[in-house]
């Protein structure tokens, strides 16, 4: 069985980050929800978002590099002609075409607080998905978001009970070839009326999740997805497993069949009635979901890196058209560099520091950043790791001095996490 490069770069990816197992807004705009034209009248608002200094300063709590604070605001869902932008319309086509009316925004303020990334939706303080190692923090309660679940919570309280959200979102993460500090995730949440759900009021915890509405909602979000993936991939083989988040009970994950292989798309679930109590929404019902869009671009127009999608190029670009799905042609494969380092590690010593240590100093040129040894020193106590750097440009070759002076500013620069280079 032949096996793409986009297959094997997809198969890799990690589960969603608020998902138990793995451990691991401001200003929008609300458009008329019978409007299909979902895309102009909120591009210049987003435009003020691509200011840097709203996400540097000198708080001790800051730890947005400058190369993530260049990625805010460029609006890349928005874009009709960029492949970002092109799933995101037709997602928001399928749900036009359903009988209730979703209310879509694409234009919040990537700049959320604690309350609306976390505890609103139910986030423990002590999630390893809020610890700075993991997430951009302007300062102790304003974040970039990491998910746009951020946002659910302002729109349920606002009285909304069907909505899309579409927006870029942040993680400190690994580098490789399908993972990107920055991405594009869409949400939705449907409420359903209080009459279908009136059987069981008053219901909580299991006795509320073994109803007879708890499961209308959840066969009504099944298939929705269901509908969903079809719309973009045509009739696909598709496998539904539970999963947890901490916000939704019960939760699933959505996997589907490409070229072989299992690939999770989604997280999904009944919105936890707490997460609903906090929002003043405690007398309706309904479910949540949150998709990746570059999974699922990378999929249907066989982009086979991720850096792809922040390109300049024209040779990029030139290939997209609104309304299209058309399989990316690679214009070219440029040879890697390969360089490796090696060094003594400190306590609490922490992977994601060294990986955006990486990408600040040779940006979109790392591909991927991978831990090939580790051992431990009995004697010393201490334990050395030995990371490999693909470096590798999506539009020229590279030099080796070039690579050469990335990489001594990299042996330098890491001294700063206190390991001690081999
Ligand atoms: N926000 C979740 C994530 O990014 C996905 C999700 C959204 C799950 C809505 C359930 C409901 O990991």
């Amino acid at each position: 069985m032949k096996i793409s490069a986009t297959a094997l770069a997809l198969a890799s990816l990690t589960g969603l980050c608020y998902s138990f197992t793995t451990t691991n807004t401001g200003s929008f705009k609300i458009r008329p929800a019978s409007s299909t034209a979902i895309l102009s009248a909120t591009v210049e608002e987003a435009a003020t978002y691509a200011d840097p200094s709203r996400y540097l300063s000198d708080h001790p709590k800051n730890n947005v590099p400058p190369h993530i604070a260049a990625l805010v605001g460029r609006g890349l869902h928005t874009r009709p002609d960029h492949p970002i932008g092109i799933i995101r319309a037709k997602i928001q086509e399928y749900f036009a075409s359903l009988p209730n009316e979703y209310i879509v925004y694409d234009a919040e303020d990537p700049i959320v607080t604690t309350t609306q990334c976390f505890d609103d939706l139910r986030i423990a303080p002590d999630h390893p998905g809020r610890s700075p190692s993991d997430t951009y923090y302007l300062d102790d309660s304003t974040l970039l978001r990491t998910h746009t679940s951020a946002h659910q919570s302002e729109h349920l309280r606002s009285g909304v009970d069907c909505f899309l959200c579409a927006g870029d979102v942040y993680r400190r993460d690994e580098i490789d070839s399908s993972h990107y500090p920055a991405f594009h995730q869409l949400e939705a949440v449907k409420l359903f009326p209080k009459e279908d759900m009136a059987g069981a009021d008053g219901l909580s915890g299991e006795d509320w999740e073994n109803s007879a509405e708890c499961k209308v909602i959840a066969e009504d979000l099944k298939k929705t997805l269901e509908g969903l993936m079809d719309h973009l991939f045509g009739e696909t083989e598709k496998k539904w497993s539970e999963d947890y988040f901490p916000f939704t009970t019960p939760s699933y994950e959505l996997e589907i069949k490409y070229e072989g292989e299992w690939l999770e798309v989604l997280g999904c679930g009944v919105v936890h009635e707490e997460v609903l109590e906090m929002a003043d929404r405690a007398d309706r019902r309904g479910w949540a979901f949150g998709l990746g869009m570059e999974r699922l671009a990378m999929i249907l127009f066989e982009i086979p890196d991720i850096r792809l999608f922040w390109s300049d190029d024209d040779r990029f670009h030139s290939q997209f058209k609104e309304g299209q799905i058309t399989k990316f042609k690679s214009y070219s494969k440029y040879p890697p560099v390969l360089k490796d380092i090696a060094f003594w590690i400190p306590e609490g010593f922490e992977e994601n520091d060294f990986f955006e240590l990486g990408r600040g100093i040779a940006g979109d040129l790392v591909e991927r950043m991978e831990l090939i040894d580790e051992f431990t020193n009995p004697k010393k106590g201490k334990t050395s790791k030995c990371y490999r750097i693909t470096y590798r440009s999506m539009d020229r070759s590279l030099t080796n001095e070039e690579i050469d002076a990335l990489q001594d500013e990299l042996r330098e620069r890491v001294l700063d996490l206190g390991v001690e280079v081999r």
